[in-house]
């Protein structure tokens, strides 16, 4: 099985690192095989995602990324984060899945990955006005509300589909799309929220949920909000899945300017991506829970200083390696 490593820039070059280290202890073949990516790319050759880049993950079975942005390319016309959104794209991993777990949570955002308003139209007019757009197709929200629906099935049973109904076009389109898409899921219980209100309700009562379905950005905010429900950042993984092979597996978390550098980042949120990359990628369910039973022992044993610990990131991850033989 061929994983195409995406280290990208800040910590995720060194979560990226912790993960390639844990993958080879597996009694998998996997061939690991890492490219350039984000602010690093820009660097090499001015394009975040090189066309060398884009063929290699194309051709690989799961791409393993860890996270980009520079703060020093910030004003910049061509930005890290853009890489970003057009892998997704090319690779149509238009279901992005982020588990939440802990303190009494267990639910799943599953967010729309490859449309809304991080895809849509953007431009500024002569008056120095700047505009981005908000589109959906109907196919667009069918096939993430359907795959929201069997995944559910698999869990308590129960979607909450997120929109801003009473305002925006494109949330109508979306309430009505799942209403439609209901019935064939008649063993799972569907509702709708309000996404100012899913915030408030995230916060105050979050064990409630089950299977929040959302927009693309609605569910990059929330998804933050249920990571920090359960621990923080530094330990929330996912998964983004098209159709077929390959998907893209990243933490939730950006490159952390702020750690970057000093071998004290949380690569927990990166491994439970891999396990994600084991169980939803390459079909290797019984490797992905080993995997995250020892990620687990290893957050008791070694927990970094997001944590309240003091272990490094290789004091960490040597924790995991010996969890695994264990
Ligand atoms: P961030 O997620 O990088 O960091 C937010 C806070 O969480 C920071 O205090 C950081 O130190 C902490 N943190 C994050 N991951 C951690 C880990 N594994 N271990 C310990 N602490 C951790 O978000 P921020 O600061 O808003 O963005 C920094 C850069 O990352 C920006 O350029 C942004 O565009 C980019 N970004 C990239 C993403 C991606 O590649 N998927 C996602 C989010 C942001
Ligand atoms: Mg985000």
């Amino acid at each position: 099985m061929r994983i195409v490593l995406l280290p990208g820039d800040g910590i995720g070059a060194e979560v990226v690192a912790a993960a390639a280290r844990v993958l080879r202890e597996l009694p998998l073949e996997l061939e690991l095989e890492e490219r350039l990516f984000g602010g690093a790319a820009i660097r090499e050759s001015g394009n975040p995602l090189p066309p060398e880049t884009l063929a290699a993950c194309r051709g690989a079975d799961a791409v393993l990324l860890g996270a980009v942005g520079l703060p020093e390319l910030d004003r910049d016309e061509v930005r890290p984060e853009h890489g970003l959104i057009r892998l997704r794209g090319e690779l149509d991993v238009y279901a992005n899945l982020r588990p939440a777990r802990g303190h009494g949570v267990d639910l799943l955002v599953v967010r729309e990955l490859v449309g809304g308003l991080y895809y849509g139209e953007r431009g500024t007019r002569a008056d120095g006005t700047v505009f981005d757009t908000m589109e959906y197709r109907p196919a667009q929200v069918e096939r993430i509300a359907r795959r929201a629906f069997e995944i559910a099935r698999g869990r308590r049973g129960q979607v909450t589909s997120v929109d801003k109904a009473n305002i925006l076009a494109t949330s109508r389109l979306w309430r009505g799309v799942v209403e439609r898409v209901a019935p064939g899921y008649p063993d799972v219980e569907l509702a709708h929220m309000l996404v100012d209100n899913c915030g408030l309700q995230l916060v105050l009562a979050p064990g409630q949920f089950d299977v929040l379905l959302t927009e693309n950005t609605f569910g990059d905010i929330l998804s933050d909000v249920a990571a920090g429900l359960t621990g923080g950042l530094g330990l929330a993984g996912s998964a983004s899945l098209g159709d077929g092979r390959p998907g893209i597996f990243e933490p939730v978390h950006g490159s952390a300017p702020d750690i970057a550098g000093r071998g004290i980042a949380n690569p927990a949120a990166m491994l439970r991506s891999a396990a994600l990359m084991l169980r939803h990628g390459l079909d290797e369910p019984a490797e992905a829970e080993r995997l995250e039973a020892a990620v687990d022992a290893a957050l008791l044993s070694a927990p970094t200083p997001d944590l309240g610990g003091n272990a490094t990131t290789v004091e960490y991850v040597d924790a995991v390696v010996s969890a695994l033989g264990a």
